[in-house]
């Protein structure tokens, strides 16, 4: 790959939740091939799309025309705001307790000075999961984490609990179907890997005790048929440098 003896790797602006029109990623293909060395890495570890070697006189023609041609912004690097990422949200995910998407093309606006003039000592990134499964990890993966939580009680469906219990569903979606693991157990699988020790499962009946609850998602993702997160929504955040 002589196009990247340069090793001018350029950093782009991924769209939150990374949805794009067959129109664009042709765009930016063609883009790469001509100016650059044809490689690229969807996604980077932040999110970024990264294109992938081109050589030095090239670097302003391809800033050029993501600008001013394709309305396409270039991503942090170095001692500033790193680019925002968030994972898919409310767009297709029931667990989103905020619009993940919405906040992260909102502060993507917001600290575009931060994005592009490096100002600050050290490099700074904040990521936006909606729920604690933290698709995006934001917790191992930036300075500032934005987890979706709710504030009042697991809804359980009784006779959901039953129906996993028997057999009947299959826990976590089935995605353990592919091997014998043996006969759902909830006790073992549910009550036993509650992180807080506050749930019961007695007489064919779920109790959740929601004020020990630390909202890990164990149990939610284990039985969701049966459990579903609180209605009443919002967001925790976490600073603290990590990433
Ligand atoms: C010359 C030095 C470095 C280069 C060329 C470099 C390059 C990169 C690249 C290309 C990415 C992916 C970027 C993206 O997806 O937008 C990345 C991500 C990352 N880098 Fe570096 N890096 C360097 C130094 C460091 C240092 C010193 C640290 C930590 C002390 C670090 C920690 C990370 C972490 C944690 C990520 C992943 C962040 C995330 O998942 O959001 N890097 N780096
Ligand atoms: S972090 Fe939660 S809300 Fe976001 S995609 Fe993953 S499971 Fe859904
Ligand atoms: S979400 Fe986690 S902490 Fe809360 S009841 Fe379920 S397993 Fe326990």
């Amino acid at each position: 790959f002589p196009g990247v003896a340069h090793f001018h790797t350029i950093r782009v602006n991924q769209p939150a939740g990374k949805f794009y029109t067959t129109k664009y990623l042709e765009d930016i293909c063609k883009l790469w091939e001509f100016r650059g060395s044809g490689m690229t890495n969807m996604h980077g570890a932040t999110g970024d799309i990264i294109l992938l070697g081109t050589t030095t006189p090239q670097l302003e023609e391809v800033f050029y025309e993501l600008t001013h041609n394709m309305n396409q912004d270039l991503g942090g690097s170095g001692s500033n705001l790193r680019t925002p990422a968030d994972c898919v949200g409310q767009a297709r995910c029931e667990y989103a307790c905020y619009d993940t998407q919405a906040i992260c093309h909102e502060l993507t606006n917001e600290y575009q000075d931060e994005l592009h003039r490096p100002a600050f000592p050290y490099k700074f990134k904040f990521k936006f999961d909606g729920c604690p499964n933290c698709c995006v990890a934001s917790i191992a993966r930036s300075d500032m984490s934005f987890i979706g939580t709710w504030r009042d009680e697991i809804r359980i469906d009784q006779d959901a609990v039953k129906a996993y219990a028997g057999g009947e569903i299959k826990s976590n979606g089935g995605a353990h179907a592919g091997r014998d693991w043996g006969a759902f157990d909830i006790q073992k699988e549910v009550v036993d890997l509650c992180p807080t020790n506050c749930t019961r499962y007695e007489d064919g009946k779920l109790e959740i005790n929601n004020k020990e609850c630390t909202r890990c998602m164990h149990c939610i993702n284990v039985m969701p048929r049966a459990l579903r997160i609180g209605n009443d929504r919002g967001c925790s955040i976490l600073v603290g440098a990590k990433a």
